[in-house]
């Protein structure tokens, strides 16, 4: 049966995932598998701050440069992720990063960065997760050191000199918590939709919302399919493209046992897609991974840690050893 990334392309989108240097370079098994399903790579980890910036004077591209070539020699689209987030800052930001350099600290580094990669990147998340609803502000933005250090025009900021350093990749707000339907998620769709439509009206260079889609298996029954696809019409009709840029399933709190379970997990992503897919703005998909092996939801958020859970988890289309699970089928079919 044809690979994921050759069921994509025929339907004229593309398919791919996330992941780090080590494993990309280390697991032969991993490598084989990415190299056959995957047609777009997207850093995890090695190019965000923490990665590239070991200090304020310098950069450290040996990781990022390695997936840059990985991807360029097995044919690969690459996406960059990301140049402005609220995590995963080096420590030294805090002490050294302040309202009189950050514009020329964040000028430079998306200068730099964007640069290197100008023409090989397919499209850039220039700014993620600047929506949170519950900071309290009429805007919907986070509290963020960006936001703090700069105001609300930082997004704006961002955009062009991504736009400069590069004029043709594609320019990505990326969010997550578009999907359900939440109150939460509701609210969140609104603000991304206000800010969405802001940063278009101030003739910002955006081009694509990126939608992570981290779903929950568990909550699955707030997914509706009408809502989530009258929310992509609307971004759509602002003029933008949208990438899946995230996906997986959360199966923490399914059932144990590993058939039903990946049953439920393997439903959810073929509501989700078959549903996203049905707007022609979406232009692709990306896992958050592609072997459960290596995924991002069995570590601890801030120590990269394994946690202990009560059962691995299965949340990619193949399990541990590379070999295609349900989810594997669902995508497949969704394409
Ligand atoms: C995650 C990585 O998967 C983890 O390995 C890392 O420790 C933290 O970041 N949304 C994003 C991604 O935009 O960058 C995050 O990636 C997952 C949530």
């Amino acid at each position: 049966t044809a690979s994921l990334k050759e069921r994509a392309a025929d339907k004229g989108l593309f398919y791919g995932s996330a992941a780090r240097n080590n494993p990309l370079s280390s697991d032969q098994t991993f490598i084989a598998n990415f190299i056959q399903e995957c047609g777009i790579l997207v850093p995890e980890w090695d190019q965000k701050w923490t990665s590239l910036r070991p200090n304020i004077s310098t950069f450290d591209f040996t990781y990022a440069d390695r997936l840059a070539k990985f991807a360029k020699s097995h044919d690969m689209l690459l996406r960059g992720h990301t140049l402005v987030w609220h995590q995963n800052l080096p420590a030294w930001f805090q002490e050294e990063v302040n309202g009189s350099n950050v514009e020329q600290i964040l000028q430079q580094h998306i200068n730099t960065v964007v640069g290197r990669y100008a023409g090989k990147i397919h499209s850039w998340d220039v700014v993620n997760e600047a929506i949170n609803v519950k900071d309290g502000r009429s805007d919907g933005l986070r509290q963020t050191p960006w936001l703090q250090l700069m105001g609300p025009d930082y997004l704006d900021f961002a955009f062009r000199a991504a736009a400069a350093a590069d004029p043709k990749a594609l320019l990505v707000y990326n969010e997550y918590g578009l999907d359900y339907d939440s109150r939460d998620d509701k609210a969140k769709r609104s603000a991304v939709l206000k800010l969405l439509e802001g940063l278009k009206s101030k003739g910002t260079p955006i081009h694509a919302l990126g939608i992570q889609g981290h779903l929950n298996g568990a909550g699955n029954f707030l997914f509706n399919p009408r809502k989530f696809r009258s929310f992509l019409r609307d971004v759509a009709s602002l003029g933008l493209k949208i990438i899946i840029t995230e996906l997986d399933v959360l199966d923490k709190d399914l059932p144990k046992n590993i058939s039903k379970r990946d049953r439920i997990v393997a439903a959810a992503y073929e509501d989700y897609l078959s549903a996203a897919l049905q707007e022609k703005a979406v232009i692709g998909v990306l896992t958050w991974g592609l072997s459960d092996r290596y995924t991002w939801l069995a570590e601890d958020n801030s120590s990269g840690e394994r946690l202990s859970l009560p059962f691995s988890l299965r949340p990619l289309p193949l399990d541990v050893n590379g070999n295609r699970k349900l989810v594997w089928n669902a995508i497949a079919r969704a394409f």
